[in-house]
């Protein structure tokens, strides 16, 4: 590993004792309920559907006693209709696409903004960066929270930041060599194909300046951290977050512990519930994340689904709780022939193949009645030749089947033979004929 860093000097409420942050949790959540009730229709209806109001919150176990809000709720409002103040007040807007229908869409006061500089600054800090480290932003920049998300938050820490955005593979790795950045934040998927431009321009990414990469915006799985952090000799730290409730910086992996990334619980309030049922879990139990804003304006969020599958952990570098790395999205996992699988599951297996790099894509077919699986995964350069993709695509399947239980039909292809994403990787192609 490169040079660490110095001591951070951290935020007092990232050292506070529980009583600490739970008594200033109550407090916000009363004031967010009471804002979202007030100034959104969705949430005045929502509320009085289920029977409660505002004023029935007093201890953080009545948050319960709250309904649900959905990315469904979200499309239903748009464009502004889950806004909580008058449109001349919101300084930005961010969407995200999604794959289906209108995109979601999110807005922030000139005081929300100041909070997610805050919170993503404390999240570079946590990760390793200090005030005066260079930092390359590969997250896209534009409607997507990563690219604006980092870079505001990277200056609030006093990183000198290069605004890359995405894409422009040839031109990244040319950037990195002849500027020196300490710091890269860019999805885990993209840094692999930063990976191999390094290697196909003759450079040991070793011998790189990175030291640092801040990997999130999709799942990834402790394989390929061990993957990027051999390769580039640097620290591979997760961050976590979605536009609905901020943008990244909502949870964070601290580099001296990555052990799980802490929620800064002092602005986003995390629940487990069980999916199916609506329970609330217990700290330490799998289940669906759902997150309440404590300090929103524009933009308020009660009790939303996320869909990510975690389970919340205690504080260890920070008194805040951590979340467990994310397996996958309830929406992401694949029930092939009664067996539930998660893409991360997959990337595990082929990262314990020597034979085989990171860049892979699942592909769902139907025969007949029954459900079919595909891993296209690529060789390594160096054991791109016909016998060791065999062996490899051999050696794949066999685990696969050991260890997940399902049979899958494995396709080695040549370096490169994968597509390619500059942001989020699609890791399932589904071809099954729609219902
Ligand atoms: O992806 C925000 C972000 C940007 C996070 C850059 C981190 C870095 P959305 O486009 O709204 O926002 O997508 C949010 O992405 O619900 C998760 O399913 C997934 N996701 C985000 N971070 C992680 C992570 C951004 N570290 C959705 N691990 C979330 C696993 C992640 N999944």
């Amino acid at each position: 590993m490169k040079r660490n860093s110095g001591p951070a000097v951290l935020d007092p409420i990232e050292t506070a004792s529980r009583d600490e942050i739970a008594t200033l949790q109550v407090q916000r959540l009363k004031w967010s309920l009471a804002h979202a009730f007030q100034n959104v229709p969705h949430y005045r209806a929502a509320f009085e559907a289920a029977g409660v109001h505002p004023d029935d919150f007093h201890t953080l176990a009545d948050l319960a006693k709250f309904p649900f809000t959905t990315k469904h709720d979200l499309r239903a409002n748009y464009p502004f209709g889950m806004f909580a103040v008058p449109r001349s007040e919101v300084s930005r807007i961010h969407a995200s696409s999604g794959t289906t229908g209108k995109p979601t869409v999110v807005g922030y006061t000139r005081r929300d903004l100041d909070v997610w500089a805050e919170v993503m600054a404390r999240s570079i800090r946590a990760a390793g960066g200090r005030p005066g480290d260079l930092l390359h932003v590969c997250y896209g920049y534009g409607l997507f929270t990563g690219g604006l998300g980092a870079h505001y938050g990277a200056e609030r820490l006093g990183c000198t930041v290069v605004p890359m955005s995405g894409g422009q593979t040839e031109r990244q790795v040319q950037l990195i060599q002849d500027f020196q950045p300490r710091i890269i934040m860019v999805t885990p998927s993209y840094m692999l194909s930063i990976l191999d431009e390094f290697r196909a321009a003759g450079v040991d990414p070793r011998e790189s300046s990175l030291g640092i990469g801040i990997f999130g915006a999709e799942p990834w799985t402790n394989s390929m951290r061990e993957e990027i952090e051999a390769a580039f000799g640097m620290h591979a730290i997760d961050i976590y977050g979605l536009s609905e409730v901020m943008g990244p910086g909502v949870a964070q992996e601290c580099v001296e512990t990555k052990d799980g990334l802490h929620i800064w619980e002092d602005h986003f309030y995390p629940e487990i519930i069980d999916p199916v049922t609506g329970k609330v879990l217990p700290d330490g139990e799998m289940g669906e994340l759902v997150f309440t804003s404590l300090s929103k304006e524009a933009m308020p969020v009660v009790r939303y689904r996320t869909r990510d599958l975690t389970r919340l952990l205690p504080g260890t570098a920070r008194s805040m709780r951590r979340m467990e790395k994310i397996t996958g999205r309830s929406d992401d996992m694949l029930i092939i022939r009664g067996v539930n699988v998660f893409p991360t599951q997959v990337e595990e297996q082929i990262l314990r193949c020597a034979g085989l790099a990171g860049h892979y894509q699942i592909e769902l077919t139907r025969e007949g009645r029954l459900d079919e699986m595909r891993v296209l995964v690529e060789a390594r350069a160096d054991h791109a030749d016909e016998a060791s993709r065999t062996a490899s695509a051999g050696l794949l399947a066999h685990r696969i089947k050991e260890i997940i239980g399902v049979t899958a039909a494995i396709t080695v292809t040549d370096p490169g033979g994968v597509e390619r994403s500059q942001g989020k990787a699609r890791r399932v192609v589904d071809l099954r004929p729609k219902a």
